[in-house]
């Protein structure tokens, strides 16, 4: 398949892809361009099956995402304004909602919308050198790819709220310290801790780890008893397929499984 990217890249090896934002001269920062083609590279991920993984980062060393690109935002008006903001979500929930795991690998900057990416991905590394903010307030505007909602899901009201309202940094200790970040690790390990840990949960059975996303999104947005009434539905459902019976089968006969996504 070919890629006619300008400011994405997409490697694929090994069931991994890689999409890194590629615009390092404005520190990854994202135009309505770069917006669109992650669109376009998530969903020609989440349809190839030969992909089990993504894992999402910035080119260099210095920047994941540095925001969206004040200079495109300095020229919204309010329509422009929900318009800009609902196609971001829009591609951040496309993310959040793939039945394959998502790693933000977190190499520098992750501010503004660099952080709401981040926050949409399933699970967050860091290198030591990251940071992580939401300073829209500090250009006169709240964060409209998804920040206020997620942030205060991920680490609780009172810390997201610091965040969005100081809209100071933090760096990658306290990100982790207080859980936005699942690891941090030094930079020049970013990539083989990203791709160690996406091998780790593609190792596993494919419609499992699929469902597993599915039921932790739904139990979000819903009810406990919501919540509950899916995940043993879907917790039903893997009895009906053949990596169940070989994933019990192989723990018996002191086996590793052979999952088929069957
Ligand atoms: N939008 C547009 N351009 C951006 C950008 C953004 N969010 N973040 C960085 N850039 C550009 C800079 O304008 C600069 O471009 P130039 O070389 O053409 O002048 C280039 O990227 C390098 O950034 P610079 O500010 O010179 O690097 P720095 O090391 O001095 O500072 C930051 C790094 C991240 C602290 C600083 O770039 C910054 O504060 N960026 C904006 C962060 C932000 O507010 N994001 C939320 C947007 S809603």
């Amino acid at each position: 398949m070919s890629d006619a990217y300008e400011y994405v890249r997409i490697e694929r090896s090994d069931g991994i892809a890689v999409v890194m934002v590629n615009r390092p001269e404005k520190l990854n920062a994202l135009n309505a361009d770069t917006v669109a083609e992650l669109d376009r590279a998530f969903h020609a991920l989440a349809a190839d099956d030969s992909v089990r993984a993504v894992i999402v980062t910035g080119a260099g060393e210095k920047a994941f995402v540095a925001g969206a690109d004040i200079a495109e935002l300095a020229k919204m008006g309010p329509l422009s304004g929900v318009r800009v903001s609902r196609q971001g979500q829009d591609t951040f929930r496309f993310l959040e909602a793939m039945p394959k795991p998502v790693i933000a690998a977190v190499n520098g900057y992750a501010l503004g919308g660099g952080l709401e990416l981040a926050l949409a991905c399933h699970l967050r590394i860091a290198s030591e050198n990251a940071r992580f903010g939401l300073p829209e307030v500090k250009l006169g505007i709240i964060p409209g790819y998804g920040g206020t909602v997620r942030l205060p899901r991920i680490v609780g009201r009172g810390r997201a709220l610091e965040l969005i309202l100081t809209g100071e940094m933090i760096d990658a200790q306290e990100a982790y310290r207080i859980g936005l970040v699942n690891r941090v690790v030094p930079q020049v390990e970013l990539m083989t801790e990203a791709e160690a840990l996406a091998r780790k949960i593609i190792a596993n059975g494919p419609i499992a780890v699929a469902l597993a996303i599915e039921s932790v999104n739904h139990a979000q947005n819903a009810t406990l008893e919501d919540g509950l009434l899916l995940e043993s539905n879907l917790f039903g459902l893997l009895a009906s397929t053949e990596d169940m019976r070989e994933g019990m089968q192989a723990f018996l006969e002191k086996r590793k499984a052979q999952f088929a996504g069957k």
